[in-house]
């Protein structure tokens, strides 16, 4: 069983080449919470995988609500996959105490560099980068098999980077104010398509007088919205205007509503 959560659509792909490796199905993280899914029957000895972005050098916030509320009756070895832009910082181990907290074992942490996403800070990589993150994503996956089936449990991130615990703590406190919706705008070349509103995987997004309205103080921030406008209406602060949008390009998002 593998459990994902996914803005634009990396770590979905990610999720979905593990899937096929390992003859799992994968199960939406934004779908379990809007049905109150929270109880799995899991196989003996089953692995549970989360594959999710990195943000602000740690886990979604989304996912960790997810993890708040998920009641498994059996003894549960986890792994963790994450996808990241730059580097991860110390995403695995602040995910480890999280688990541990909880009581959940998170045995395996790994991590896949994909194209980042984050344009209220950083660019989109070009298009023959991206081509290449992705294309080096089916490798990584494969190495990640390998190593569930034949290592011993582990934290296998290496993109770290440097002085990993000091960033993640500071970037955990920005994380807490970036959550906030008050910086979304829409510009005039919204639409009123309301594809925003429907895929906004918090329904913090409703349509009032045919524009979008953040309708949630704070949302994970998943840029999904902002990404996938077709209008590319709609900013975050100040320099996203002129910034590339971002959807991975191996998921047929006209087929996926919300991920
Ligand atoms: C709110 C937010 C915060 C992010 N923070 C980080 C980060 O701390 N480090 C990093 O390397 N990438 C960061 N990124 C980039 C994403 O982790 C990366 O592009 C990821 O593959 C996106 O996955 P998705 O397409 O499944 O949403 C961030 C992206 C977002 C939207
Ligand atoms: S997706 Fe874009 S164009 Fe459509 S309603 Fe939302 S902001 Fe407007
Ligand atoms: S409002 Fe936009 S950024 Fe926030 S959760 Fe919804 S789609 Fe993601």
């Amino acid at each position: 069983m593998i459990f994902y959560f996914s803005g634009t659509g990396n770590s979905l792909y990610v999720a979905r080449l593990l899937a096929d490796e390992l003859n799992d199905c994968i199960i939406s993280i934004p779908d379990c919470i809007n049905n109150g899914t929270f109880e799995f029957e899991l196989k003996d000895s089953e692995k549970i995988g989360i594959v999710t972005p990195v943000y602000f050098y740690g886990l979604p916030s989304i996912v960790e609500t997810f993890l708040d509320k998920l009641n498994l009756k059996k003894y549960s070895s986890f792994y963790l996959v994450v996808t990241f832009g730059s580097f991860t910082a110390n995403t695995g181990p602040n995910a480890q105490k999280y688990f541990s907290g909880l009581g959940l074992n998170l045995d395996h942490i790994f991590s896949v560099k994909m194209p980042e996403n984050y344009v209220p800070l950083l660019k989109v990589p070009s298009q023959d980068v991206c081509s290449a993150l992705i294309s080096d994503a089916q490798k990584s996956v494969h190495d990640i098999v390998k190593i569930l089936d034949e290592n011993p449990p582990g934290d296998y991130d290496i993109h770290k980077g440097k002085f990993p615990g000091i960033v993640s703590s500071l970037c955990r406190m920005i994380y807490k104010d970036g959550m906030t919706t008050k910086k979304f705008w829409v510009d005039d070349a919204c639409t009123s398509c309301g594809l925003c509103e429907r895929i906004c995987p918090t329904n913090a997004i409703s349509l009032q007088d045919g524009k979008p309205c953040w309708t949630k103080d704070i949302c994970p921030r998943c840029l999904a919205c902002l990404h996938r406008c077709p209008s590319s209406a709609i900013q975050l602060g100040h320099f996203t205007k002129k910034k590339d949008r971002y959807v991975n390009p191996e998921i047929n998002f006209n087929q996926e509503i919300r991920q």
